[in-house]
């Protein structure tokens, strides 16, 4: 029998070549190296450093107040582009936590069932055929994927070490910033772990200004934040609010991750198109989750206890790894330790890739990561790693180091 659908999947999805590729997606070889492992030595924990969300369930006052919100008839409706309440309560949050004064709720923020959706539908509001987006890379992909599907262009700012993980603006060619109309920007970072200054910001709002170009400023780990760095949001530096947008989350600094609920905040009329293609995308959060993030916003303690295992485990894991033979420094954001990957062994493994090396460190020391091959040879360890006592964090920790030592890594 013919294929009924060989001719029917769009060409913003591979057209007729769709399902066909044999490349294997990088979580895909993880994953697969995974189960290999586990089923090549059953008898040895697989330590995963490689996981992307908290390891903590959200807090009881967040889970009493959905209990308590989602059986009242009152929040039963479609919540469309949300409740006042929830606006409310994360103007009041964004000026307590980052600074940022003078938001008109009702105009400055609408609801996001999670940020990743809110990333997809940006490009939608902003990007006609041809237009091109700005991205970090390595980075979260979802907004450049979309400007893809909708016929736009892609062009890569590359993190490197060398400018701290930030993106080098004076490189972008001419011929780009005329037709470039979207900056996506992430910090703290996804993976780098790399946190943003002010002075960065105000070359941001200037650079954005000169060419014409809204910026996108993902704050997913905006509020996770260590030694002394505060979180800082983009819009509070001076003209911001002209020229971009902020996408705020719960899943991280709440430990929220599939409750399903962030905001975007920033320029009313970049706001509004958000909201006019949200209305005709979804139908809103539960307005019971949505009461439950209020609790959240109200409960900013969560965040600091989150802070402070991290800060702790971040501790243990650098001195680790650098026991190990790795280059590794603490973040000042984010739960991620980004290291250059080794070039090999001593006793003669080459590692050409991150992924490569990855793989090897699965299946040689059940230990998983997320490599990145983007901008360099890296590999991503995570403090999310399950371990429910401070003993447990160690034991974890000195098995890693104890393991990775005895691959004899050379760097
Ligand atoms: C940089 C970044 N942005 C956005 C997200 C999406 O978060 P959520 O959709 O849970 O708000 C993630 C999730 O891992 C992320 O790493």
């Amino acid at each position: 029998m013919t294929d009924f659908f060989e001719d029917k999947i769009a060409e913003r999805l591979g057209g007729i070549n769709f399902g066909k590729s044999t490349a294997i997606y990088k979580f895909e070889l993880i994953k697969r190296a995974k189960a290999a492992a586990k089923l090549a030595r059953p008898d040895v924990m697989l330590i995963d450093m490689g996981v992307g969300e908290p390891d903590w369930p959200a807090d009881d006052i967040v889970v009493k107040t959905l209990a308590r919100e989602a059986g009242k008839p009152e929040n039963r409706w479609y919540a469309d582009n949300g409740i006042p309440e929830f606006q409310e309560a994360a103007a009041e949050y964004l000026e307590r936590v980052y600074g940022v004064k003078g938001l008109v709720p009702s105009e400055h923020i609408v609801h996001g069932i999670g940020s990743k959706p809110v990333l997809a539908m940006l490009p939608v509001c902003f990007i006609n055929p041809g237009d091109v987006m700005l991205t970090t890379v390595p980075g979260y992909p979802v907004s450049a994927t979309y400007t893809k599907y909708l016929g736009g262009e892609v062009y890569n700012l590359p993190l490197l070490e060398s400018n701290s993980f930030l993106p080098d603006l004076d490189s972008v060619p001419k011929e780009i910033r005329k037709k470039a109309k979207l900056l996506y920007l992430n910090y703290p970072n996804n993976p780098t772990g790399a946190v943003a200054s002010r002075e960065f910001f105000r070359k941001v709002v200037d650079f954005a200004s000169e060419n014409g170009i809204v910026v996108v400023h993902d704050a997913a780990y905006g509020a996770l934040t260590y030694d002394g760095y505060k979180p800082l949001s983009f819009l509070s530096v001076d003209g911001a609010m002209d020229v971009g947008i902020e996408v705020h989350s719960l899943s991280k600094a709440f430990n929220m991750t599939g409750w399903r609920i962030g905001f975007v905040c920033g320029n009313s009329k970049a706001v509004k198109a958000y909201a006019t293609v949200k209305d005709n995308t979804d139908s809103g959060q539960f307005r019971a989750i949505q009461k439950a993030a209020v609790s959240a916003f109200e409960n900013t303690d969560i965040t600091f206890k989150t802070i402070e295992k991290y800060s702790r485990r971040f501790n243990m894991l650098v001195d680790a790894l650098n026991e190990a033979g790795f280059n590794a420094r603490k973040p000042k954001g984010s739960f991620y330790c980004y290291v250059k990957a080794p070039e090999g062994t001593r006793d003669g493994k080459k590692f050409n890739t991150a992924s490569g090396f990855s793989e090897y460190l699965i299946r040689a020391a059940l230990i998983s990561t997320v490599p990145w091959d983007d901008a360099g040879k890296y590999v991503r360890f995570s403090v999310t790693f399950e371990a429910d006592t401070l003993q447990e964090e160690k034991n974890v920790i000195n098995e890693m180091k104890r393991r990775l030592k005895s691959l004899s890594l050379k760097f």
